[in-house]
Formats: structure tokens, C-alpha cells, sequence
């Protein structure tokens, strides 16, 4: 049966946080000038599409935020920064990026994208000449390759069909003979990007096997052909990238391998004018397994451990490292009522449900908001007085009790010395499947925020 989700006491939340103009507890929410954030804008947008990223926001968005907040040249922060939106638009009109990023092969994507100026497009059409006349040569003379698949990385059916791993290796072998650093790595961009494409598995929006939901494995496919695609229109981009990035003899910007709770103390406090960023949200995806073929096929990642160690330094970490905790408790920064009541309504679902009762759910929330609050005092480090910072975030529903993910990290920034200008909500319909666990048909709907924070 239906249950109407346990929502906290909205006013209190509306009273804790109200700076004028007041964030919009209420439902008055306000689109608030932004173009919507979602990533799907990215897929025609050059470098941006070289890589896609499941949870990433749109370079419009980007764009929206750039033009009312950073109107000189500006140093740009994003301290989640995933494959890069952020920087590569700051980076792209003349503003100082810099990111701090965790998964690798992301840090990858964005970094390789952030170089894009660098490569040399004639050189790498040459590349790719080469590389289609390799592909024809070798297939049709039944050459063995001598790249092997990652020895670590584990899938219950093949990855790849028997014909498909064949060529995949025979690519990675001309990969491996490609001298210059840049035009290799826009070719091992290229097949990150492709490579679960032709394979047997899927995003849905999880990795997952095609099988799984009814879709047929990948018997055969054009490998070269679709990589020489790929790296062709990296080449347009390339030329793009060039003849379009403002004052060109600039430093690129930067992507930090770390996490930034670890990093952030490294930059000069009050250095930071503006910080554009979306953190995980409150929906246990996991952006870690969800790229364990790029972790492992790109040699980032060789053994379960590893992967472990990137879950435990993930924003909230995962449900599955929580839900056999006893109660985790909110640290003194965030333990605000709200929060306290929407975590403790949590806490109190389905208890004869074990590890997937609310116990569980409810010390992922509370590790998740525990993460807010370091996230907060790395605003407060980072940022310059007045600074601004601009924070997608999407609501949760959690064992069908309503979580405003948004009013409770402008009620934490509040509570830490912050100022919160506004709640605007360009999104307010959010689709997917991160309605985690609620188990309860139509138990609320999900939107997207952008959370204005001022220093
Ligand atoms: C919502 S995604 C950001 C997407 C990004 N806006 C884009 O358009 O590509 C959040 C990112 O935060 C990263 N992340 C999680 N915990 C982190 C941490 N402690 N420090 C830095 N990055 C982290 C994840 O790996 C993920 O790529």
C-alpha cells in the first residue's frame, strides 16, 4: 500500500536557514537564470562529448553560472569535478580551473580533455590513417595480439565476446606503438569511451549485464571502425578547442588525484572566487564499480583493494559499507533538528528487514550529511570573502521518507558561517532510478537544486 513519505517539519527547515532572499523551503522554488544541468546537453558539445559521465551537468549550465558569477578573470573551483564540465568551461573562457577528483579514470578524461589544445590534429588524423590500415592488415591476416586482457578485472559473463576481444587487443596493440603521450592518450580516451558499448554489458543507468534486461550480447562488432570514429571527431575538436580557448598561452587547468576533504588544505585559503560542483548525491551510485572496466582495462586500477580504497574515500561512501554499522551519529557541525528528524524517521523504517531496513539507509544518510559538513568547512577554507559557491545537488526519498538533500546543505552551510542567497531549482522533475530502496510506489518526486553559497 501507498505510504505518504515522512517528510522533517519544512518551516523549521525554512526558519533554520532563512537569509533574505530566503531559500524556498516551500516549493516556491525558482529556476534561477540556469539552463538545466543535466549532462545530456554535453553529447554534441566538443570535448565535453569525448567522455560521457552519467551523473555530469551540462557545459550550459556551466556556461550560465560563469557569465553571473565570474565576470572577471576568476579562480574556479570544483572540488567533485568528475569528467570535467567545470573545467574545461572555466578553463575554456580564460578563468584559473582547478579540480579535485578521486576516480582516476575520470581525472583522466578531464585531464586529457583540459590538454586538448596541445594535441596536433594533423598528427593524429595521420594516427588514426595508420590505424585503420593496421586494423585491415591484421584482421584479415588472423594476427595474435600480444596485449591481454587485465587479470584482475573479474565480470560474471565475459566482457567481451571471443571476435570482440580479439580485435579490442589488436587495438591496444597499435595503441601501445603510439610515441607521442597526447595523441596515445586521446586514443585510449577514445576506446574508455566506446568500450562498453561493444561489450556485453550496459548502463542502466548501473553497469549491468545487456542479458539482464533483455538485451542481446555483442557477438561481433566493428571495433576499428568505431574507434576511428571517435578519434576522428576528437581531432575536429582538437582544431575546436584550439582556434576557441581565450587567451591561449595561459596554464591549463589543473585536476587533482585526490580526494578533497584530503587536498583542499594545499590551496592558499581565501584563494578560490567561484566554485561550480555537483558532490555525489544521496542516491548510493556507485561511480567506482560503475567504471571498473575504465579502471582496470586503463591499468588505473588492478586489484579489488584499490577499489575499495576509492569507495572508502567516496562523499558519503556507499550504503553497502553502512548498513551493518551500529547507529552512525551526526558530528556537532551538522546535527542540526531537521536532520536529525529526517534521519531518525529513517532509522525507524522496516527494522525487521536487517541490513535493509532503515538502519542501514539512515547511516549512509548521516555519513553522507557528516561529509556535507567537511564539505562546508572546505568552502569556508577556499573560498575569498564574498566568494560564491554553486552546488547541484538532486532531493532523496529514503526508505520512502523525503530527504531535501539542498535545505539541508544550506542549513549546514548556514549553521557554519555561510551565507545562503538562494535555492534555485532549474530541474524540477529528476528522472532515474535513485529512488534507493523507498519500496514505496509514488513516494515523492525527485528534483535537482543549484544551492547559492556565499562566503
Ligand atoms: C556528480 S559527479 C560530478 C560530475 C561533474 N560535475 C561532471 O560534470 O563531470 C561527483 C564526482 O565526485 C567524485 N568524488 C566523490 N568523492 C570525492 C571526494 N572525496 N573528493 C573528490 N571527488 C570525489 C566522484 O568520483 C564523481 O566523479
Amino acid at each position: 500500500m501507498a505510504e505518504t513519505p515522512a517528510a522533517p517539519d519544512r518551516d523549521a527547515i525554512a526558519a533554520a536557514i532563512a537569509t533574505p532572499p530566503a531559500a524556498p523551503a516551500s516549493g516556491a522554488r525558482e529556476q534561477g537564470g540556469f539552463r538545466d544541468p543535466a549532462f545530456t546537453a554535453n553529447r554534441n558539445a566538443p570535448v565535453h562529448r569525448w567522455a560521457p559521465w552519467i551523473a555530469g551537468y551540462s557545459k550550459h549550465f556551466v556556461e550560465d553560472a560563469l557569465a553571473r558569477h565570474a565576470t572577471a578573470p576568476s579562480v574556479v573551483l570544483d572540488p567533485f569535478a568528475g569528467v570535467g564540465a567545470t573545467l574545461v568551461e572555466a578553463d575554456l573562457a580564460g578563468h584559473e580551473a582547478i579540480g579535485f577528483e578521486i576516480n582516476p579514470y575520470a581525472a583522466f578524461a578531464s585531464r586529457v580533455k583540459l590538454q586538448a589544445h596541445h594535441a596536433d590534429a594533423r598528427a593524429l588524423r595521420c594516427a588514426i590513417d595508420d590505424f585503420e590500415a593496421f586494423g585491415r592488415t591484421v584482421e584479415s591476416a588472423g594476427v595474435a595480439p600480444r596485449s591481454a586482457p587485465p587479470s584482475g578485472f573479474r565480470t560474471r559473463t565475459p566482457f567481451y565476446s571471443a571476435k570482440v576481444l580479439h580485435k579490442v587487443l589488436l587495438a591496444l596493440d597499435f595503441i601501445d606503438t603510439l610515441a607521442e603521450p597526447l595523441v596515445r592518450d586521446i586514443f585510449m580516451l577514445a576506446f574508455a569511451a566506446t568500450m562498453v558499448d561493444y561489450s556485453n554489458y550496459s548502463y542502466e543507468p548501473s553497469l549491468g549485464r545487456k542479458a539482464a534486461v533483455g538485451r542481446p550480447n555483442v557477438v561481433d562488432s566493428p571495433v576499428f571502425d568505431t574507434l576511428a570514429a571517435k578519434v576522428r571527431q576528437m581531432a575536429d575538436d582538437v582544431e575546436w578547442h584550439r582556434a576557441t580557448r581565450a587567451q591561449p598561452e595561459r596554464p591549463d587547468g589543473r585536476l587533482l588525484v585526490e580526494s578533497f576533504f584530503d587536498g583542499y588544505r594545499n590551496l592558499p585559503a581565501g584563494s578560490v572566487d567561484l566554485i561550480v560542483t555537483s558532490p555525489p548525491y544521496l542516491n548510493n551510485y556507485h561511480y567506482n564499480r560503475n567504471t571498473r572496466p575504465h579502471l582496470y582495462w586503463l591499468g588505473f586500477c588492478t586489484t579489488p583493494d584499490e577499489l575499495k580504497r576509492l569507495e572508502d574515500l567516496n562523499f558519503g561512501a556507499y550504503w553497502q559499507n553502512a548498513r551493518e554499522l551500529d547507529a552512525v551519529e551526526l558530528s556537532p557541525a551538522v546535527s542540526a533538528p531537521p536532520i536529525q528528524e529526517a534521519i531518525a524517521a529513517v532509522r525507524a523504517k522496516n527494522p525487521d528487514r536487517g541490513i535493509y531496513g532503515g538502519n542501514g539507509w539512515a547511516n549512509y544518510a548521516a555519513r553522507y550529511f557528516n561529509d556535507c559538513g567537511r564539505f562546508v568547512e572546505g568552502m569556508r577554507w577556499c573560498l575569498r570573502k564574498d566568494g560564491t559557491a554553486l552546488v547541484v545537488v538532486g532531493n532523496s526519498i529514503l526508505q520512502g521518507v523525503s530527504v531535501p538533500t539542498d535545505e539541508f546543505l544550506a542549513l549546514i552551510a548556514k549553521r557554519n558561517g555561510l551565507r545562503v542567497a538562494a535555492i534555485h531549482t532549474p530541474r524540477d522533475t529528476r528522472v532515474g532510478s535513485s529512488i534507493v530502496n523507498s519500496r514505496v510506489p509514488g513516494s515523492g518526486r525527485l528534483y535537482e537544486s543549484v544551492v547559492e553559497i556565499h562566503a
